[in-house]
């Protein structure tokens, strides 16, 4: 039995909702959805009001997902102009470097002149409404103001995380056809510097599309120029002007793609639009994390990823917040890190990741003690499950068993958080990701589809539209249809597991499809596969997840190498190097095990399940191993795991 952490009093009595109110808002948002959404899109200023709610439908005849569609409004001056009368001077950013010695603090007057200067610039450099600007920078406050100024002109931005390598960065610019880069001279983690300008130049050999980069100057390292192509910020900025009236968007124009890793195949652009959005991250942020006016929130992710998008950028903004932004690392310049900063700024509100968190709790409790953290009223989790030893140590430890916990459950696809406790109307079980979020109709079913009811587990589905969800894949309609709506007719399969208790609570299991989350970042199988089948002493490759304790999953490649080539820890070392280079570091395999052959079944296909089986070092009941080509394989691949 799981312990359960009832609501504090102090909770329940000033929360923005408590138990009733949860279910009560929960009720309208299913039964009364014109009236919810009138009220949840008033948070947000409209040049035009809508007055159709939505229509939207997960079937193949009429298949379309459309909300508030006949409003408009800018993203940007809702997370800007419109607080400049009231919290003009309040501050929106406390960016700490990933040197602690390095500060700045930026009111919302000083951040919508900037984002002005750079829209401007952005316009001079060619950007129009709906065209692609891809965002390859640190966590800077100036990866705010770009993705604010691609915004206020309506132009479509697309950030890819820093640690993608040169050719990952390369693909993504050209699947959707930027012209323009925005990008620094460098980024510091850990007090070591990222390359990123000379990555851009790298990629740029391969994407003719560029036709200008916007360098920000950040680390003072030394860079390339291109005559005509690239362009120093701080020079633009001095000449822009601050005047920049923002585009009037429709409620459906695209807002931003996101890469992110599927079951199959390249990447998919996740194209998210205007209003749906807007609302959904809005929403959830109030709700989530119970913001009041005048408190600090943290969010620890990097903005090149969703949660930097929904939680760092667009969530906190729109709600005039005042949040901390960080560049570097948890264990840089000590364990400490986290928590000084927390005491630094006074934080009221923290939202991580378990990977971070498990990698502190085995540094051991004194990095955290030896600070106050008084601050901290309320904490978050997102990206990957949180084990409950983790939760544990993040309530005991971190939070003083004072700080309640929101587990968010939510994807790049469904724009911002979908299941999670809210803190003043929920008890929290370790582990759970709980209820879903207003609006949001989760379903469990097994493999045939078919509905399961009450206590049970199985494949996650939601069954309803709702407004943060994802519109398209960029470029291909048909593979948005195709892979979230084909598996479960009707249905938006999330491609995660989960159980439900009796007592109704939510628990997320985990993926069931090729996709694996390490670190929190989710990768594809099939990507890294692509990679070392790339590599020339290659012949084949199958990549499954692992369990690791830190990561939460690690990489764990079988390899067929090419006929004539012998194993040795040589090749090894120059395939996860390889890997390094093809996709970045964070998709390096923790373990290349060569693999004399792969097992297959009679029509040529990987029984992949065998394979995570013999990773996870679990090969006492392999299941049915009848059906393959040559059962011996298996044989092979248990005596050579190391
Ligand atoms: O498997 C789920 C896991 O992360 C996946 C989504 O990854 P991504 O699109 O990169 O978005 C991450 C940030 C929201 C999901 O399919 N996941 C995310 N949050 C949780 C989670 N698994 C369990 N508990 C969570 N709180």
């Amino acid at each position: 039995m799981s312990t359960i952490h009832p609501v504090p009093a102090e909770w329940a009595a000033r929360a923005y909702v408590d138990a009733a109110g949860y279910a009560e808002k929960y009720r309208r948002s299913i039964e009364e959805p014109e009236a919810f959404w009138r009220e949840e899109t008033a948070r947000l200023d409209w040049i035009k009001p809508w007055t159709r709610l939505s229509k939207s439908s997960f079937d193949e005849a009429d298949f379309g997902i459309e909300w508030f569609s006949d409003g408009t409004l800018n993203v940007a001056a809702n997370c800007l102009d419109r607080h400049l009368a009231e919290r003009g001077d309040t501050v929106a950013i406390l960016w700490e470097g990933d040197d602690p010695s390095q500060q700045r603090r930026i009111t919302y007057r000083e951040l919508h002149e900037e984002v002005c200067r750079f829209a401007n610039t952005l316009r001079r450099l060619g950007a129009k409404k709906g065209e692609r600007v891809t965002i390859y920078l640190p966590m800077i406050p100036e990866a705010a103001v770009a993705m604010l100024a691609c915004a206020r002109i309506g132009a479509i931005h697309s950030v890819v995380f820093g640690g993608f390598s040169p050719e990952a960065l390369a693909g993504r610019i050209q699947d959707c056809d930027s012209k323009i880069v925005v990008t620094a001279d460098g980024g510091m983690r850990g007090g070591k510097t990222v390359p990123l300008k000379a990555n851009v130049d790298e990629a740029l050999n391969h994407c003719t599309s560029v036709n200008a980069v916007l360098v920000v100057r950040h680390v003072g390292s030394s860079v390339t120029l291109a005559e005509g192509r690239d362009h120093w910020w701080h020079e633009e900025r001095a000449v822009a002007s601050a005047d920049c009236p923002a585009e009037e968007m429709s409620a459906e124009d695209p807002l931003f793609i996101l890469y992110t890793s599927g079951s199959t195949g390249k990447p998919k652009g996740v194209l998210h639009t205007t209003g749906g959005y807007l609302t959904w991250a809005a929403m959830t942020h109030h709700y989530v994390f119970d913001y009041r006016p005048g408190e600090v929130y943290w969010c620890a992710a990097d903005v090149g990823w969703v949660t930097g998008h929904s939680y760092v950028v667009y969530g906190p903004l729109v709600n005039g917040a005042t949040q901390v932004m960080f560049e570097g690392v948890p264990n840089y310049p000590d364990h400490s890190r986290f928590w000084q900063i927390v005491d630094r700024y006074q934080v009221n509100i923290f939202y991580g990741a378990p990977t971070a968190l498990r990698a502190l709790m085995r540094e051991g409790d004194e990095w955290v003690k030896k600070t106050d953290r008084s601050s901290l009223r309320l904490l978050g989790s997102v990206g990957e499950p949180i084990n409950p030893e983790a939760w544990e140590w993040y309530w005991r430890v971190v939070g003083d068993e004072r700080c309640p916990i929101v587990d968010t459950w939510w994807q790049t696809e469904t724009g911002a958080c979908m299941m999670t406790p809210l803190p003043g109307a929920h008890a929290l079980k370790p582990g759970a990701a709980a209820f879903p979020m207003f609006g949001v109709v989760p379903q469990l079913v097994d493999g045939d589809g078919a509905v399961l009811e009450g206590a049970t587990e199985g494949n996650l589905c939601i069954t309803q539209s709702w407004p943060g969800q994802m519109r398209t894949v960029w470029g291909d309609h048909e593979r948005f249809f195709q892979t979230y709506f084909t598996t479960y007719r009707g249905k938006y399969f999330t491609g995660d597991g989960c159980k439900r208790d009796a007592d109704g609570y939510y628990w997320i299991t985990g993926r069931v499809d090729d996709v694996i989350n390490v670190s929190g970042h989710r990768m594809g199988t099939a990507e890294v596969e692509s990679a070392l089948v790339a590599h020339a002493k290659v012949a084949e490759a199958a990549v499954v997840g692992m369990p690791h304790e830190i990561k939460g999953q690690g990489i764990y490649a079988y390899v067929t190498l090419n006929a004539g080539e012998a194993e040795s820890d040589e090749i090894r070392k120059e395939l996860v190097q390889w890997v390094r280079r093809e996709i970045g570091p964070i998709a390096t395999p923790d373990v290349i095990h060569f693999a004399p052959a792969l097992p297959k079944t009679r029509s040529g296909k990987i029984m992949r399940r065998i394979l995570r089986k013999i990773a996870e070092n679990d090969t006492s009941n392999l299941g049915d191993t009848s059906t393959l080509a040559d059962p011996g394989v298996v044989d092979t691949l248990i005596a050579t795991r190391g």
